[in-house]
């Protein structure tokens, strides 16, 4: 790992961008993506014909919401991830539906973001009490102290952006802050045919090659780069062995970035590839793997008619 960038200005350059672009191949985080205009093209993509993801985890959520209500009886629920919050709907009225009231503690690294859920949700439900916690979940989760037999949930297959050992660790910080018998839910989009997979990563109108692009603008921002997205193409597969959709950005030509708060110029060759993201795909038993090896036990499967999509509500075993 590269120390910490100082910039001119004094300002700290986030060493995970760093270390992206210090090696190579380069790799630029994919929590970038998710700036303003990010966030308005992700919403854009769930509303794509070919993007089943939202669509159908969401369905199933809903479907399923008043079963983990009654599996859990949580009085809290905590979010990773949570945005808009529109995901979450369902559950907190199948919880709030219970006795005791509930908390709602949604983690978002973006302050925009949990304002808007809160203010919305305070208006639909004015007995639910709400505290965010304005946070990078991939860092750290101190700030999380939640009761007892509380519900945390990580919803829309955001784990698949995390390769197996750091989605390892993350699941592992979680379970720190957990106690024995709280509950997780996790949503996992599922291996399924290539052409499905591939169609929903390259749509017909172009939204989500914006959306890739877009992190190029997040990054100058981060980095004082001079990154001009319009010199990058945007290319998306499906890595069968190791099932996982992965994004690119291909270099049109040769190109120089100058990157002022690293005080460093990058050289790309024509062709020459950035990863932006990688989107794993899971089965049940690579599931089970991932939430056993970050100490949770699984204990309910949920899959959509279709199969594209599950949930998977797991539990901290009481030693
Ligand atoms: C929000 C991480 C679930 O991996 O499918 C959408 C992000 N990337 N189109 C995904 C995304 C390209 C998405 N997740």
């Amino acid at each position: 790992m590269m120390s910490n960038q100082t910039s001119a200005l004094g300002t700290m350059v986030d060493p995970e961008l760093v270390e992206g672009l210090t090696q190579r191949p380069l790799q630029i985080p994919s929590k970038y993506f998710y700036d303003q205009r990010g966030s308005a093209l992700f919403d854009r993509i769930c509303d794509l014909p070919e993007y089943y993801l939202t669509r159908t985890g969401d369905a199933l959520l809903d479907h399923r919401s008043e079963e983990i209500a009654r599996l859990t009886r949580a009085r809290q629920l905590v979010e990773l991830g949570a945005g808009s919050a529109r995901k979450t709907r369902h559950l907190i009225v199948s919880l709030l539906a219970q006795d005791g009231g509930l908390h709602y503690t949604p983690l978002d690294i973006s302050r925009y973001a949990l304002k808007q859920a809160e203010a919305s949700l305070t208006e639909e439900f004015p007995e639910l009490h709400i505290m965010g916690i304005e946070c990078d979940y991939t860092v750290g989760l101190e700030p999380l102290d939640p009761d007892p037999g509380c519900l945390a949930v990580f919803l829309g297959s955001t784990i698949g952006n995390f390769p197996h050992p750091s989605g390892v660790a993350l699941l592992r910080r979680l379970r720190d802050r957990l106690a024995p018998g709280d509950w997780f839910l996790m949503g996992v989009d599922l291996v399924k045919p290539v052409s499905v997979l591939e169609a929903a990563y390259n749509d017909q109108s172009g939204v989500t090659a914006e959306f890739n692009k877009n992190i190029l603008n997040a990054v100058n921002r981060e980095a004082g780069g001079d990154f001009d997205p319009t010199g990058f193409q945007h290319l998306a597969f499906f890595n069968e062995l190791d099932s996982q959709i992965e994004m690119y950005l291909v270099a049109r030509a040769p190109t120089r970035v100058r990157l002022a708060d690293l005080d460093t110029e990058l050289h790309l060759e024509g062709g020459e590839r950035i990863r932006t993201e990688i989107s794993r795909k899971f089965t049940p038993e690579s599931t089970k793997r991932l939430l056993a090896e970050a100490g949770f036990d699984l204990r309910h499967w949920f899959e959509s008619d279709n199969r594209y999509f599950a949930l998977a509500l797991a539990r901290v075993p009481e030693d």
